[in-house]
């Protein structure tokens, strides 16, 4: 069988967010793939990365204290816990703020520069005066030119679907600082797409050779368009300072806008793994190289890496990918994932549930089928699937018959003439088998196809199973032979299933190798003609004791797992989860003098009685001693406070704010809490550090 040599890859996730569930949709694909490439025999490498530069990453770093440095590292770490988490085994986990990725930019970045495929012009973009930074578009908000809604992104309105460009938002303000934003002009680099040896050369790549999916191949022809009809525009590649990524080489103040590094960080991590493993770099990537170059990504990223991409490579000297993959989004119950309904679930939370790991896996495998469909996670379907496929099925037949081969047979599987009437057996009766399909499925990314056939197999397994009832015959001493070809087939047909299953399921199958006395499960490859006998486990087999392999899925946890992560509110839209910009900045307010805000007299003031309020909803009655004098204050904090816990501690308020007569009686003053905007993320009063003292003033 002749080696074949495969690059594969999965997009990078962003360091700015938590991996969630959608994100698994293609972790977890890649992974199955790979796994089975390697089962195969071929030599695969599979490398991803965290995508580490950009605004968001920068700013996010800031609003937490830290430098984008220390940010990136520990997401880095939360990242690949995750993924080791869900079994998904990467050759190289790295990242863009490398060494090797800086050299391939600047090198890819030069090479086009020199083949005048580098263009220099001003433009016009909005600038936060205060803040000293152009914004990127969904660091702009304002009111939507189309219906008005308030507060919608620069990009396009969340409340009528509009898109426009934030220079059209009615009253923008700065997401970052609250400031007016306003036009100022600076110089862009672009990649210059629109050139005829881009566009050229991308009519010719998107048809040929299968490098893209049906689907996919027909939306990059509509950007395309035709021959002469340059529909393509070119790429604005820079950014200005501030900003955290790779500086432009040459120039000042500019860098590479973040998709330029980004897969070029396919590159790097490569290259860093091929330091470190005595693997030949420009084997895989020189022109004309005849090893495999694979992207999984999503159907968001589309455009980055059937268009630019390629036309980046081609033109810097390097290989094109052979093939994209691209999939479809994870949906919840058909919707959109959701925070408000617990359906927006992150990697670690399911983690943190105890939920195992195989169970997603195989969920997904059984409904991809390497398109770009959206593929739906329905909980009550993910717990009834799992349970009759995975322990119903499949586990099912190894726990059904391995005690009687533990307890009658020492641990044997039968030999001898017995061995050879099994082997006939299984030929008979699973004579439509043809485990070349299951291949083709798992080649072609088509997992569903390989789990619908794999468990119509072990449906079958278990029909003839219940057939020879070794139960039954279990108590009659005269069968004591045909007891141990009954229960020997279910474990020969279990190891064959086993096998079959391991990209999915490698913990699983883990478990199984040990169980079955094997080290490692191969792929066992059925060629035309072949019967399925001559791929059992060899006569006399010994196994060792049953252990336990799979728990079924209880609903309460997956109730536990909702509840862990239901939010109060939807406010947070998953894309802007998960693409993590700002949530809901209430903007600076009107800038004020140090004499405005020493008009504010704040004082320590110890709440010396707390009781709930007849008939207020809202409000308790706060007792407070500011040591010359005790103030009596309502408090809208009733939701988030039992007055009892209250007692006793220490807070500010303030203390020269005018009476105000309510309902309920005067109120002398106003306690400091603090909450976001909708009041949705709590309700916290201020407490000073400790030794401070009632009567203190704050300032
Ligand atoms: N950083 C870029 C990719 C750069 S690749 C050179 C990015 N990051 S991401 O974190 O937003 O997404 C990483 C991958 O996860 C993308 O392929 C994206 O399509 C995929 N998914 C993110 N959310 C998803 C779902 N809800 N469902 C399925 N896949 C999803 O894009
Ligand atoms: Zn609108």
């Amino acid at each position: 069988m002749s080696s074949r040599k495969l690059l594969v890859t999965s997009a990078l996730p962003y360091a700015n967010g938590s991996i969630h569930l959608g994100h698994l949709v293609e972790y977890i694909q890649t992974d199955i793939w790979v796994r089975f490439q390697k089962m195969q025999g071929h030599t695969v490498y599979y490398v991803c990365a965290d995508d580490t530069h950009g605004t968001p990453i920068m700013l996010r770093a800031e609003k937490e204290g830290l430098t984008p440095e220390a940010l990136i590292a520990r997401v880095h770490g939360e990242h690949f816990s995750d993924f080791t988490g869900f079994n998904i085994r990467f050759d190289q986990y790295y990242s863009t703020h490398s060494a090797e990725t800086r050299h391939y930019s600047e090198d890819i970045y030069q090479k086009l520069k020199a083949a005048g495929l580098i263009s220099v012009r001003a433009i016009e973009q909005l600038y936060d005066p205060v803040k000293q930074m152009f914004l990127p578009d969904r660091f702009v908000k304002g009111e939507c030119p189309k219906c008005g809604a308030k507060d919608q992104y620069g990009d396009s309105c969340e409340a009528c679907g509009a898109a426009y460009t934030p220079t059209e938002l009615k009253n923008p303000y700065s997401a970052v600082s609250g400031a007016t934003p306003i036009k100022k002009a600076s110089e862009h680099f672009f990649f210059r797409l629109s050139d005829e040896r881009c566009a050229d050369f991308l009519r010719r790549w998107t048809r040929e050779a299968n490098h893209l999916q049906a689907e996919a191949a027909n939306k990059i022809y509509e950007w395309l368009g035709q021959a002469g009809e340059n529909k393509l525009s070119d790429w604005d590649i820079s950014r200005d300072a501030p900003y955290f990524g790779f500086e432009i080489p040459g120039e000042t103040a500019k860098y590479f806008y973040v998709w330029l590094d980004a897969p070029i960080g396919y590159m790097g991590s490569f290259k860093h793994f091929c330091a470190n493993h005595d693997v030949d770099f420009d084997e895989y990537w020189k022109k004309d190289s005849t090893t495999e170059l694979y992207h999984f990504i999503g159907k968001d990223i589309l455009y980055f890496h059937a268009l630019f991409w390629p036309a980046m490579l081609e033109n810097s000297g390097y290989r094109t990918p052979t093939q994209i993959f691209a999939h479809g989004f994870l949906t919840g119950h058909g919707e959109k994932m959701s925070k408000s309904r617990g359906t927006f679930i992150t990697a670690a939370s399911y983690l943190q549930q105890q939920l195992n790991p195989e169970w997603l896996r195989y969920y997904y495998a059984a409904k991809l089928n390497g398109t770009l469909e959206d593929i739906d996670l329905n909980l009550e379907d993910f717990v009834a699937r799992v349970n009759s496929d995975v322990v119903g099925k499949f586990v099912n037949i190894a726990s059904r018959c391995a005690g009687f081969i533990t307890k009658r047979f020492e641990g044997r599987l039968v030999a001898g003439e017995d061995y050879r009437l099994l082997q006939q057996t299984i030929d008979q009766h699973f004579a439509a088998w043809q485990a070349g399909v299951i291949e083709q499925a798992y080649e072609a990314r088509d997992f569903s196809t390989a789990v619908r056939h794999i468990m119509k197999r072990a449906d079958e397994v278990n029909e003839l199973i219940h057939e020879l009832a070794p139960w039954d015959i279990a108590k009659d001493a005269t069968k004591t032979n045909e007891l141990h070809r009954a229960c020997s087939l279910g474990i020969q047909m279990f190891y064959l299933l086993s096998s079959y299953l391991k990209p999915i399921l490698p913990a699983t199958v883990e478990k199984i190798e040990q169980f079955l006395n094997c080290s490692s499960l191969k792929w066992p490859t059925q060629s035309s003609g072949q019967f399925l006998s001559s791929l059992l486990l060899p006569a006399g087999h010994l196994i060792n004791p049953y252990q336990h392999l799979m728990t079924r899925i209880e609903p309460k946890q997956i109730e536990a797992m909702i509840a862990a992560n239901k939010a109060p509110s939807d406010t947070q839209a998953t894309d802007v989860q998960s693409k993590n910009q700002p949530s809901d900045i209430v903007p600076i307010a009107e800038t004020i003098s140090i004499e405005d805000f020493s008009k504010i007299d704040l004082r320590i003031a110890r709440i010396v009685d707390a009781q709930h309020v007849e008939g207020a909803e809202k409000l308790l009655k706060l007792t407070l001693d500011i040591g010359i004098e005790q103030r009596t204050v309502f408090a809208g904090i009733k939701s988030a406070y039992d007055p009892e816990k209250l007692k006793g501690r220490l807070t500010v308020m303030v203390a020269n704010l005018a009476p105000r007569k309510m309902k309920f009686g005067l109120s002398e003053g106003m306690v400091l809490a603090a909450s976001d905007p909708n009041g949705t993320g709590g309700l916290f009063i201020l407490s000073p550090d400790e030794g401070a003292k009632p009567g203190m003033r704050v300032k």
